[in-house]
């Protein structure tokens, strides 16, 4: 798999979602940030939400929860339709039983590290994963400066990726836009989210595409 851009829909239009999907025909993915006031200071999309969005779009959903106890409340995104479902491991319990109980229900389980979460204490579980979600924020809102700070996880992951030998995706989240996207993809990251920039731009898919060619050409100077 190569490149993919995942719009982040926390900056789009609450009233009218099924319009702002339409607006990003070439995504990937459309990234849905679940938020439950408790794992972070805001409050977003639950089960309900994502159901009705699978059913208005043929764009396949990566849900991100920002959600505390995972391991009970990360099955019902699958059952609503997520095709892709992102827990992050500071709320989760049995990473590894969860990581396979979405798997088994059909979806691609994939795990997120805040910032000041290290990589290498999981190292063993990245054959459970289909993707690493590397927040390049802390976890909350749109809109925040990406953090420079995490570019050294990503080379790390992708390092660990390739001595295990496995094919997860490598997900960048945060601040990631025209200015960030190069850097993230020099470090080995290949799925990206990018929020306010999308929804901030005058065409949100011009701006995927934008994107998308940013990364491909970094990518194939590394390659
Ligand atoms: C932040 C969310 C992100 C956010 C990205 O907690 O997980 O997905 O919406 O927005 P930008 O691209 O504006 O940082
Ligand atoms: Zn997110």
């Amino acid at each position: 798999m190569g490149i993919q851009i995942t719009p982040s829909i926390l900056n789009a239009d609450f009233a009218r979602l099924g319009e702002e999907v339409a607006r990003i025909s070439s995504a990937d993915w459309v990234h849905v940030d679940v938020m439950d006031n408790h794992f972070v200071p805001n409050m977003t999309f639950g089960p309900a939400m994502v159901e009705a969005l699978s059913r208005s779009t043929s764009i396949p959903l990566d849900a991100h929860l920002m959600i505390e106890d995972c391991d009970r409340n990360a099955p019902a995104y699958v059952e609503a339709g997520a095709g892709s479902v992102t827990f992050h491991v500071e709320a989760t319990k049995a990473p590894v039983r969860l990581a396979r109980e979405i798997r088994a229900m059909g979806a691609r389980a994939s795990m997120a590290l805040k910032p000041a979460t290290p990589i290498e204490p999981y190292e063993a579980l990245l054959p459970e994963l289909d993707m690493l979600l590397i927040m390049t924020v802390e976890p909350g809102f749109g809109g925040q400066k990406f953090l420079d700070l995490c570019l050294p996880k990503i080379r790390r992951a992708r390092e660990l990726m390739r001595k295990h030998g496995v094919e997860t995706w490598l997900q960048v989240d945060g601040g990631v836009s025209v200015d960030t996207i190069a850097r993230c993809a020099e470090a080995g990251a290949d799925v990206f989210v990018a929020g306010s920039a999308v929804y901030s731009a005058d065409d949100p898919d011009a701006m995927v595409r934008d994107l998308r060619a940013r990364a491909e050409a970094t990518a194939d100077l590394s390659a």
